[in-house]
């Protein structure tokens, strides 16, 4: 039988805007042993993996989630030491780094974390990351992905550095590395020029998995000819199944398998004993929303200044947005929907950042994740949760075992790398690739 795969989605302090004001709430976004523990409740659940979100800018009046974090290769490496079979995911923006640099913090950490590492590349959304890299402007949205896709090629290559098995260290002879094993990259293209080799063994998963989560045109196209992980956001099943057909057509069309690419659906989960109780957490968390946060959180979303607009007004059409093409248009569906002001769209907003909200008990929960699941709407969830240690917990202690009993979900790890739990294959190093293909 099929199984879903989950995902964590850590906001550190929470997803809602105004979550880390609930009591109990987690208000310490820079304690490790705080993310460890999240992070271990999610390996107690077989998490495939959690996940790190990240931006390279900041201001007082982003939402509290993003303010100030851990720098997340840096957390990778710790929780890496602190677990032991759960995925580690982490975004690197490719507009704002280095290949040869991001290449080899990543192979560092797939080895030491024994294959357990994933990359979720992003093309960076927001303008103001610009100023903190010297540059005088945020490049346009086509050419942030047309330089995405030359990095993670340049990226591979830096990885196939070294084939599997040229570490020889054979003390008789004296060979440590098998030369003839060494490819130099010579990358000379339209943004890189990149000579390698990296001062990195091949990873221990071949790559780490790619992950993406861009929705635009050119997004899909990316993610169809590179992503192994999709992560999406879609409020309804109907839009989703036809995004996931869309994404495997893409697949297809980079001569791919169409199931070559786990898709996974961003929910936020709010759990109450009761329905009421899931409402009444909702409301709470509602009153005391900082309205100017809120607003932020939905301008971002949609790629421009919603605060210029009626409050009271009916969502305008706007241009298609330079920052988050696939946010914006799923944001605007639902305003569209259910006939929204911007007020009310901008409390959906604040909830999730724009993911879909999924309230109820524990059963209600699961039951719609199965219903997705099984329509075809997605292979799987990033769950997040409004704020944090206790809506998480209840997740995994209520949700997870519904899901298990019903035979949905794993009830133990299986593998030891993040591939193995996402059942994806290991990319064999190019040159075994042609040796093979010859033999043929
Ligand atoms: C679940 C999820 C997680 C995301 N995480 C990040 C992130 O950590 N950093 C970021 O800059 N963008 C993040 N995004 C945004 C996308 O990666 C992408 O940059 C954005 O949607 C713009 O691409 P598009 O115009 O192709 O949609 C996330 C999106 C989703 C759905």
């Amino acid at each position: 039988m099929r199984k879903m795969h989950l995902g964590s989605l850590s906001h550190g302090v929470g997803g809602h805007v105004a979550g880390w004001r609930m009591p109990g709430a987690e208000t310490e976004k820079e304690r490790f042993e705080k993310v460890a523990q999240a992070v271990k409740t999610a390996e107690r659940g077989k998490f495939d993996f959690v996940f790190f979100a990240d931006a390279v800018n900041t201001g007082a009046d982003a939402a509290p989630g993003f303010i100030v974090r851990f720098e997340p290769l840096t957390l990778l490496g710790a929780l890496s030491v602190a677990t032991s079979r759960i995925g580690l995911v982490a975004t690197v923006s490719t507009t704002y780094s280095e290949p040869y640099n991001v290449a080899r913090a990543f192979a560092s950490l797939d080895h030491l974390s024994g294959g357990r590492i994933g990359w979720n590349v992003v093309t960076g959304s927001s303008p103001d990351a610009a100023a903190n890299f010297s540059r005088e402007k945020h490049p346009p949205h086509a050419e942030r992905y047309a330089m995405a896709e030359e990095y993670i090629q340049v990226v591979k290559g830096l990885w196939d550095s070294w084939e599997d098995d040229a570490a020889v260290a054979d003390k008789a002879t004296g060979v440590f590395m098998d030369a003839s094993k060494l490819h130099v990259l010579n990358h000379a293209g339209t943004y890189y020029t990149v000579k390698g080799p990296l001062n990195a063994s091949r990873p221990p998963q071949g790559y780490p998995v790619i992950f993406q989560a861009g929705a635009s045109d050119r997004g899909l196209e990316l993610a169809g000819a590179t992503a192994e992980v999709v992560f999406a956001s879609q409020w309804f099943k109907e839009d989703a199944i036809a995004f996931c057909n869309r994404l495997r057509d893409q697949a297809e069309a980079a001569g791919r398998p169409r199931d070559a690419i786990r898709i996974l659906l961003g929910v936020s989960t709010i759990i109450g004993e009761t329905r009421e109780e899931a409402q009444d957490i909702i409301a709470r968390l509602g009153a005391m929303v900082d309205p100017v946060a809120a607003m932020r959180v939905l301008s971002d979303r949609l790629g421009a200044d919603m605060s210029q607009f009626d409050i009271d007004g009916p969502v305008p059409d706007l241009p298609p947005s330079t920052m988050m093409q696939g946010h914006a248009r799923v944001l605007q569906a639902v305003a569209r929907r259910f006939n929204l002001t911007i007020r009310q769209l901008r409390d959906y907003a604040a909830v999730s950042s724009g993911h879909r909200v999924l309230a109820g008990t524990a059963r209600d929960v699961a039951d719609d994740l199965q219903d997705w699941f099984e329509s075809g709407a997605c292979d799987g969830f990033a769950i997040m949760t409004p704020f944090s240690p206790q809506p998480f917990e209840r997740f995994v202690d209520q949700v997870v075992p519904i899901l298990q009993q019903r035979g949905l979900y794993r009830s133990d790890y299986a593998g030891t790398t993040l591939r193995e739990h996402l059942l994806l294959p290991r990319p064999a190093h190019p040159a075994t690739r042609k040796a093979v293909s010859s033999a043929a």
